[in-house]
């Protein structure tokens, strides 16, 4: 641990001195909360923005990454399958923050950043996880109401921000329901729907909290700006 006047000397972008105006004036923020007291000391992980800018003393990457179907969600697999990783040009230690299926599609992002991890991933930040689940039947809007209010998965309560149909395709009885969820537990989506007799055949996300995929094909992925990282930070409660 070394004090923050001293680790945002050290990052170059400006002496001590200045950088205790800077703490003084209320600048600088550590993890996203202000820092205004001069004592006040810092590890490596804690992510450090003065002025608007993350000072870059630990090269923190953050990766947005548009996942394709059968890659697995993790930084290795005992199967030799294809991982998220393997996608990411990177000589750092990156890992995906929470998990999609292999199956599933879409918004994943991975970093090297722990503390932004916890934040992202913790239930009680509310960061919100929106998806488009292609069901293997029209959805009945009893069912839609049910889920709506809340179902019990695994013992556990889960109410989505919001379930909405999206598409319908008569022909083929099957529907696309978008449905927004908080929590990250594993396979949270299919077993909602589960639960209600519905099959997931096809499931996408589509949004990250404000993060969506905009351009990105499948398999493609960009670094976040800083701006983002700072707002994801702004998360923390
Ligand atoms: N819920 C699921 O069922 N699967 C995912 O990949 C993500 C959320």
């Amino acid at each position: 641990m070394e004090r923050l006047q001293k680790v945002i000397a050290s990052s170059g972008i400006t002496s001590r001195r200045k950088a205790e105006e800077l703490i003084t004036a209320g600048k600088v923020f550590v993890n996203g909360e202000k820092v205004i007291d001069l004592g006040r000391k810092v590890s490596g992980n804690d992510v450090i923005v003065v002025d608007n800018v993350v000072i870059n003393k630990e090269d923190k990457v953050y990766y947005l990454l548009n996942k394709p179907r059968n890659t697995v969600c993790s930084v290795s697999d005992e199967h030799n399958r294809k991982t998220v990783i393997d996608l990411i040009e990177t000589d750092k230690r990156i890992y995906p923050v929470g998990r999609l299926d292999y199956d599933t599609t879409g918004i994943l992002l991975l970093t090297n950043d722990g503390n932004l991890t916890n934040i992202l991933t913790h239930p009680s930040n509310h960061v919100e996880k929106v998806y488009i689940a292609k069901l293997n039947r029209i959805m009945e809007i009893a069912d839609l109401k049910k889920i709506r209010a809340g179902n019990t998965v695994d013992g556990r309560k889960c109410v989505p921000t919001h379930v909405k149909i999206k598409d319908i395709d008569k022909a083929k009885n099957t529907c696309l329901v978008e449905i927004g969820i908080i929590e990250g537990r594993n396979h949270i989506v299919k077993n909602l729907f589960a639960k209600m007799g519905y099959l997931v055949d096809k499931l996408t996300r589509i949004r990250y909290g404000f993060l969506t995929l905009e351009h990105l094909k499948s398999g493609e992925y960009r670094e976040l700006s800083i701006k983002e990282v700072k707002k994801l930070y702004e998360y923390k409660r």
